[in-house]
């Protein structure tokens, strides 16, 4: 399906970039682009051929600048709730993704463009990527998520301190405080990325997917009823024909030899 404000491409197999492509805006998010979102990854969703979702921004100079904040202009308080419903549905979407999904932020990162990325597995950085939650100087709070997953990702005080001031945070302090999970130059950016996700695609596709979900499951839980949930999953890794393969290519001494089921 052709997109307009997003590019969608399988860049190798298995693995698929979206490219949010508003370049002159610093690829704002728009009311559409959240349509073109919605398209592209109930997409990916069924299919089982998929291994990893890769998450960019167009240009040199930014991931995502944020929400278009042209939108903000006129806004009453229900149109708000609506705008930030659509954008937590979308992300929740992203999050709940049965592959995994890396943030490649390769400049600015900020506002929705920062919640974006947290609703991603992990974040991967260039070296001139800038985040921060400037809603704060747009006389606005973040509504897209931020107040809960940068606060579970970074800690309390660290989230509030960010969300407080609109400061904005280097790539190299976003790796020190847990926010990126790695740095790249920028020109190296999307290869290193690629070779990441090289690294998943060979994985077990299911077992992938049941190690996401129990994270995402049982974050929020208390410790036994969370680890019940690990459980679960663990067992169901023997239901797949991976998990016959990856044992018996242990004991038999060669690589495995997955075939994602
Ligand atoms: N929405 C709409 N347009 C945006 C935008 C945004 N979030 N960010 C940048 N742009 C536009 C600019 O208006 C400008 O357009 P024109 O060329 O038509 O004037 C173009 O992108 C380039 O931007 P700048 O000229 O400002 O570029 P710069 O290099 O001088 O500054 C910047 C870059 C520091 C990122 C600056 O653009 C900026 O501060 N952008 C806004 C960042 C922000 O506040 N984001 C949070 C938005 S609110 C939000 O996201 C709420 C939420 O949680 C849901």
């Amino acid at each position: 399906m052709p997109f307009a404000e997003i590019l969608f491409e399988e860049k190798e197999p298995g693995v698929f970039l979206l490219t949010i492509n508003r370049p002159k805006a610093l690829n704002a998010l728009s009311p559409k682009i959240f349509d073109e979102l919605e398209s592209a990854f109930r997409e990916l969703a069924q299919n089982t051929s998929a291994r990893v979702l890769l998450v960019t921004g167009s240009g040199d100079k930014a991931f995502v600048a944020g929400a278009d904040i042209s939108q903000f202009q006129n806004l009453t308080p229900m149109q708000a709730f609506a705008v930030s419903q659509r954008a937590l549905e979308v992300f929740a979407m992203l999050e709940t993704l049965p592959v995994p999904a890396i943030a490649v932020v390769n400049g600015y990162c900020l506002g929705g463009g920062c919640e974006l990325a947290l609703a991603c597995d992990f974040i991967i950085a260039s070296d001139n990527a800038v985040f921060g939650q400037p809603e704060i100087n747009l006389g606005i709070m973040p509504g897209w998520g931020a107040t809960q997953r940068l606060t579970r990702l970074v800690g309390r005080n660290r989230a509030l301190e960010l969300m407080l001031t609109g400061r904005q945070v280097t790539a190299e302090e976003a790796l020190q405080i847990g926010l990126a999970n790695a740095v790249y130059p920028r020109e190296q950016l999307l290869q290193k990325t690629i070779e990441i996700a090289r690294t998943l695609a060979s994985k077990p596709r299911i077992a992938l997917q049941l190690i996401k979900q129990s994270v995402q499951r049982g974050q929020d839980l208390d410790l036994g009823k969370a680890c019940l949930i690990e459980a679960e999953a663990f067992s169901l890794c023997f239901t797949t024909a991976d998990q016959k393969e990856g044992v018996a290519a242990f004991l038999e001494k060669r690589p495995p030899q997955f075939t994602g089921s």
